[in-house]
């Protein structure tokens, strides 16, 4: 597939993605610029709030989410899981439980993302559904951040399993909390109402081909 298109010109593809996204779409990106030395990539990384605000202006030719905005006439493409998993530093009481009621997390210092932050957003839903209040002690604007603070015992916290694709280097575990993971898909997106570039045609049936096991190859958790 990547072969037959090797004719392909110069040009530049633009992708934004939300922070999460950044630990699996490089591992999309090597085998593609490999082939196609002359693409240059613009990959924008920011939180969901942003990345809306560029989908709403036009400025890329795909977005990456795993909570797609509502009311936005798009198309999608689903391309992997996505879980978001409750952490604790490794030595924390919680850390080493065979299973932990939500009652009993809800009354950790608990740290959360910011407003505008999607991975924020599937976390208040799904506090909301549960019925249940996180007992907030940070607003921390960085996933790395987060798992910092997780070891430095500041608190626990939630965050998408792809961040910690390094897990037992960090010292960080995942606890079993009742309810948990909350589960929800990656998409790549764009708007219909704007026509893909031959280049961005091209990536789409990259991303729909080998890119796909590649992405998941590069997330092994
Ligand atoms: P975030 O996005 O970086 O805004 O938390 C993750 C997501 O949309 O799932």
């Amino acid at each position: 597939q990547l072969s037959s298109l090797r004719g392909l010109k110069s040009g530049t593809l633009r992708l934004a993605c939300v922070t999460t996204a950044k630990y699996f779409i490089p591992h999309l990106l090597g085998p593609f610029c490999e082939h196609y030395p002359g693409i240059d990539i613009q990959f924008t990384i920011a939180n969901r709030q942003q990345i809306i605000e560029r989908l709403e202006q036009g400025m890329d030719d795909f977005y990456v989410f795993s909570h797609l905005p509502e009311g936005l006439d798009l198309d999608v493409i689903e391309f992997m899981s996505n879980d978001l998993v409750a952490i604790a530093e490794a030595n924390h009481p919680l850390a080493n439980r065979n299973s932990v009621s939500l009652e009993e997390f809800c009354q950790q210092d608990f740290l959360i993302r910011e407003q505008g932050s999607g991975t924020r957003y599937a976390i208040e839903d799904f506090f909301k559904q549960q019925q249940h209040t996180p007992n907030i002690k940070m607003t921390i604007a960085s996933n790395e951040a987060i798992i910092h603070s997780v070891l430095s015992r500041l608190g626990v916290a939630i965050l998408s399993a792809h961040t910690l694709a390094f897990g037992e280097i960090y010292g960080v575990k995942k606890v079993n909390v009742e309810g948990l993971p909350i589960q929800s898909k990656w998409s790549f997106s764009w708007t219909k109402a704007e026509s893909l570039s031959p280049i961005a045609q091209v990536f789409l049936s990259y991303v729909e081909t080998e890119g796909r096991e590649m992405m998941r190859k590069a997330v092994q958790f």
